[in-house]
């Protein structure tokens, strides 16, 4: 049985959260799109999803619609992307960011889509699953709506990977263990168990790709690490009291001199659906 999501992070129901923590997640997804260490991430993913011209793809999670526009781009006026987000507010703001290529835009829950079985030619997960309840009812669906020889590659973070240098150790530790479920999912391995979900599910040639995201200063990290992030208001956090302050304090020291020093994990999966 899989640990319950129930309890999670701000990416698991945006719809649901204050206006403030709204816009923070917004820009978050914003933000993540133009750092160069997610951008790397995405070319290894482009790599194994392997776009063509007159395909129809679906971006299941499509948070801003970043990854769906810029797949628009490689199918061509005679594809079509479809970007599906269980936020409306985040469908809003993909709506709006609209620009003019080949995508649909619409609201739905990755693990009980409104789509027809073989619908698609290749699918693209991106930093979704660590946030539902059920990974694996996700991507059966996702191989349901995907035609027998389609492509389906998942990208997700592994945040036990998450190492810190240049602050306290055993205060990094408190802050991790308290961050589980707040600003992090409770499940904390989404990334490494892709590979054995896709073999499970009975996909061939399922390639996985470790990409290292290393982050050299607090600016660049807060963008994808929310434990760094000053912006990240202390009741989301689930630290004790002082906790918070006394971390991003050393953050902030490690920063000044140099020495701050963040690495995380995130797993390219990839694989094709066979015929059923
Ligand atoms: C971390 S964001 C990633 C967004 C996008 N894939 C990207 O990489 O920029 C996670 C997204 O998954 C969406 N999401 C979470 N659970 C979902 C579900 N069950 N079905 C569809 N979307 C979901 C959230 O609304 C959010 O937009």
């Amino acid at each position: 049985m899989e640990p319950a999501q129930k309890e999670r992070t701000p990416f698991a129901d945006i719809d649901g959260l204050t206006a403030q923590m709204s816009e923070i997640v917004l820009d978050a997804l914003t933000e993540m799109g133009r750092h160069s260490e997610i951008r790397r991430v995405r070319r290894v993913a482009f790599d194994k999803l392997r776009p063509a011209a007159g395909q129809c793809l679906l971006d299941a999670g499509s948070g801003a619609g970043d990854v769906a526009r810029l797949l628009a781009t490689e199918i061509g006026p005679r594809g079509e992307v479809i970007a599906l987000d269980h936020s409306a507010s985040v469908t809003a703001a993909a709506v709006r960011r609209h620009d003019g290529s080949n995508v649909r835009y619409v609201t739905g829950d990755i693990c009980r889509m409104d789509l027809p079985g073989d619908c698609v030619d290749g699918v693209w997960c991106e930093r979704v699953l660590q946030h539902v309840d059920d990974a694996d009812r996700a991507i059966a669906e996702l191989i349901r709506v995907t035609r027998p020889g389609g492509r389906i590659c998942l990208v997700d973070t592994d945040w036990a990977s998450l190492a810190f240098d240049g602050m306290p150790a055993g205060l990094g530790e408190v802050v991790m263990a308290h961050a589980r479920g707040h600003l992090t999912p409770r499940r904390f391995d989404m990334g490494r168990t892709l590979r054995r979900r896709l073999v499970a599910a009975g996909l061939s040639g399922v390639s996985a790709t470790p990409v290292t995201c290393f982050f050299a200063d607090p600016e660049s990290a807060a963008v994808v690490l929310p434990m760094v992030n000053p912006r990240v208001p202390e009741e989301t956090w689930g630290t004790p009291p002082g906790v918070r302050d006394e971390w991003l304090a050393c953050v902030e020291a490690a920063g000044a001199s140099g020495t701050f020093l963040a690495v995380l994990t995130i797993w390219v999966v990839a694989g094709t659906v066979t015929t059923g």
